[in-house]
């Protein structure tokens, strides 16, 4: 049994006002200039916007990655700034699961580990248990041939598969996903599209993808759009 932490009604996460500057040298840069939305639970949102727009930037905000410069981000209910580094580990490992743009797997270790390793940190669950779970879900993005591969031995796209299980096999409120699609072929996109509609179906797992796949964002609930560090609701795809 996780020992997991509720909140929150029916929003999976929320950010109010939130802003970031990057100080480079004398001129600061303003990327996100205040940004305020809620996800609910089981929602599946897309953010599109332009390279540079803020997109990475503010998914880091959400999984407590990086520090807004002021704002406030709430997941299950919970405001991250009032949270303590452990605290905010810890609602990061039972409510988050993320898909980084550059997959960052852990190079020494095997696909199954790599996928296992969300598992491992809440200590609460027996090795084994969490070993099966990875093995599970490595199975359902078709890599149960590859589960003692090193990420070197791995094709870009199994990579991201392996990345994508691992945000998926917690079982999270939340998945961030940025650009969860972009290195795979036609066929293996796809296929991971259906896998995440599917997840967000059966388990209720909210979706917040960072996507220039507007095949995917056409399938989404909502779309919304990065611009000049504001985020706004897009109506009508078409016009993109
Ligand atoms: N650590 C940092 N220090 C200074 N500037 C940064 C830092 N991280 C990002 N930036 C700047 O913030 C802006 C937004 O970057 P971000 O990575 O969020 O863009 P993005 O929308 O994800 O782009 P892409 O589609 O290319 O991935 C960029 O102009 C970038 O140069
Ligand atoms: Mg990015």
């Amino acid at each position: 049994m996780t020992n997991r932490i509720e909140g929150g009604g029916d929003i999976a996460l929320e950010c109010v006002d939130l802003k970031k500057s990057y100080a480079e040298g004398p001129i600061g840069v303003d990327v996100l200039k205040g940004i305020s939305f809620q996800l609910k639970k089981g929602e599946f949102v897309a953010v599109i916007g332009n390279s540079g727009s803020g997109k990475t930037t503010l998914l880091h905000m959400i999984g407590g990655l990086d520090t807004p410069s002021s704002g406030q981000v709430r997941v299950s209910g919970q405001d991250f700034s009032a949270l303590s580094d452990r605290q905010r580990g810890d609602v990061r490992n039972q409510h988050i699961g993320i898909v980084y743009q550059f997959h960052h797997l852990l190079a020494e270790f095997s696909a199954l580990e790599n996928v296992a390793m969300p598992l491992m940190l809440r200590k609460t669950e027996p090795v084994k248990s969490a070993r099966n779970r990875a093995k599970k879900m490595l199975e359902r993005v078709g890599l149960s041939h590859r589960l003692d591969h090193k990420p070197a031995e791995l094709s870009g796209g199994e990579r991201q598969r392996v990345a994508i299980a691992r945000a998926l096999v917690t079982e999270p409120t939340v998945v961030l996903a940025d650009e969860p699609t972009g290195n795979l072929d036609i066929h293996t996109a796809k296929e991971i599209q259906l896998l995440m509609s599917e997840l967000n179906q059966d388990l209720g797992i909210s979706f917040l993808i960072v996507t220039h796949d507007l095949g995917l964002a056409g399938k989404v609930e909502r779309v919304l759009k990065m611009e000049d560090g504001h985020l706004m609701s897009v109506e009508n795809l078409e016009s993109f």
